[in-house]
């Protein structure tokens, strides 16, 4: 039975996420009433013009060019701008006059994200944000509601699909970088920006939010060291695969344990790493994401399905504003994100991992015995040497590739500058790290 009042309902932006809301909103509306328990009018749409052809044509009376009005006289507003101005002002208005605020934008999180939940706070309104990381994908509330009473340890995640629809095609088809990157474009997966994708600040935003969540710590951008794929190359991804593994671009959010020296911390990270095929991320295709998250109690648990695209975005959204509508109806306190735990953030370098180097030559007496003691003079210890060699003009350059037992990635740093010095090595020619073994 439908007794509450409507509530209204202000969307601000119509692009390709936001016209698939209007859509929802307005062609399920019977339903969603049903689920709530009140009806959820769709009361404007802020749009910069309102001739633009949209996905979705909204009817014209909703479309509306000035944003005060409608923030102002709803009860929810849903922000899928993108971008952080006018976003942070619009929010932040609505969320001073009390009203609940669902939003999609990962780059506004993770730079102003503070700020906004402080504002949320001083008011008791809610801030919803399970379309900011992986798309459809059900995470953020995994991590605040179902995860709450376990210890995560640590989260692996696939979390920016059009990089790994390139990594996946330079595995699966042997094109060069540029090639791949090309297709993503032609298939409209790279932001307008490329960069954000290809060298890793998309992830770094939501790598940023997840681990803000799982170790209730706040985790500013500037603290999540980050790589992107822009030096990938096809003879890597060619070695990885004899290998028995699979580049893929990780965002990795980790608990580190105190040493007899340093304190505990976590550490926030985005690089293109090799993950054995048996993995579960391993099998992640194509421009889809995943998230692997490892806690105390549950286990391993993975997440899977598309990261982007309007349809599945607005899934996420329309999941939010379900919640907060509830939450209109029913009351109660709504979900509440604590930062208590207040870790530092850790420099890479107190990170453990495992690296792959390969390295250029010549192939004299004594050059591998030169190599080992490189390695044992910063203490770490290779697991695996293979060599191939090949005549060049009466020299022959061997091709060592070596991997390393786990270590820290100060030692590794170290051990790589040590090896780019030596007179024993023409080329350090790839340098990649080894995770999820
Ligand atoms: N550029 C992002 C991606 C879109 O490739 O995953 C979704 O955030």
């Amino acid at each position: 039975m439908i007794e509450y009042r409507p509530l209204r309902i202000a969307l601000l932006g119509a692009g390709s996420v936001g016209s698939q809301v209007a859509k929802i909103l307005l062609e399920n509306k019977k339903e969603l009433a049903l689920r709530v328990g009140a009806e959820l009018e769709l009361v404007g749409v802020l749009v910069r013009d309102k001739q633009s052809v949209r996905d979705y044509q909204i009817p014209t009376e909703l479309l509306t060019t000035s944003p005060e009005a409608l923030i102002l006289g709803a009860d929810i507003v849903i922000e899928v701008l993108g971008g952080i101005e006018p976003a942070r002002t619009y929010i932040l208005q609505a969320l001073n006059s009390g009203s609940d605020v669902i939003t999609a934008n990962k780059a506004l999180l993770a730079n102003n994200g503070e700020e906004l939940f402080e504002a949320a706070e001083q008011v008791g309104a809610q801030l919803y944000f399970e379309a900011a990381v992986a798309g459809a994908i059900p995470i953020i509330r995994p991590l605040r509601e179902s995860l709450a009473g376990d210890k995560v340890r640590r989260i692996m995640g696939i979390v920016n699909g059009s990089t790994n629809y390139i990594l996946d095609r330079m595995d699966s088809t042997g094109v060069s970088l540029k090639q791949a990157m090309e297709e993503a474009t032609k298939l409209g997966y790279l932001e307008a920006d490329p960069t954000l994708d290809i060298e890793g600040y998309d992830a770094a935003q939501k790598a940023a939010i997840l681990a803000s969540l799982a170790f209730h710590t706040e985790v500013p951008i500037d603290r999540v060291y980050r790589e992107g794929i822009s030096k990938i190359t096809s003879e890597q991804i060619a070695a990885a695969k004899r290998d028995g593994y699979v580049i893929k671009l990780l965002a990795i959010c980790e608990k580190i344990s105190a040493t007899e020296t340093e304190p505990e911390g976590i550490s926030v990270r985005v690089y293109p790493a090799m993950i054995p095929l048996e993995h579960p991320l391993a099998s992640v295709r194509g421009a889809f994401n995943a998230v692997f998250v490892e806690a105390e109690a549950a286990g391993s648990l993975m997440f899977y399905g598309s990261g982007a695209g309007g349809l599945q975005t607005a899934s996420a959204i329309m999941g939010d504003l379900v919640s907060a509508a509830k939450r209109h109806v029913a009351g109660g306190p709504g979900l509440a994100d604590s930062a208590h735990a207040d870790l530092p953030v850790l420099p890479i370098s107190r990170v453990t991992t495992r690296y792959q180097i390969t390295l250029a030559v010549s192939d004299q007496p004594g050059v591998l015995a030169q190599i080992a003691s490189i390695f044992a003079e910063h203490g770490v210890s290779i697991e695996t040497v293979e060599q191939s060699a090949k005549m060049i003009e009466a020299e022959t350059t061997a091709w060592l590739e070596i991997g390393t037992h786990l270590a820290t990635d100060l030692s590794l740093a170290a051990v790589v500058a040590a090896l780019q010095s030596s007179s024993a090595v023409e080329e350090v020619t790839s340098v990649i790290r080894v995770e999820g073994e």
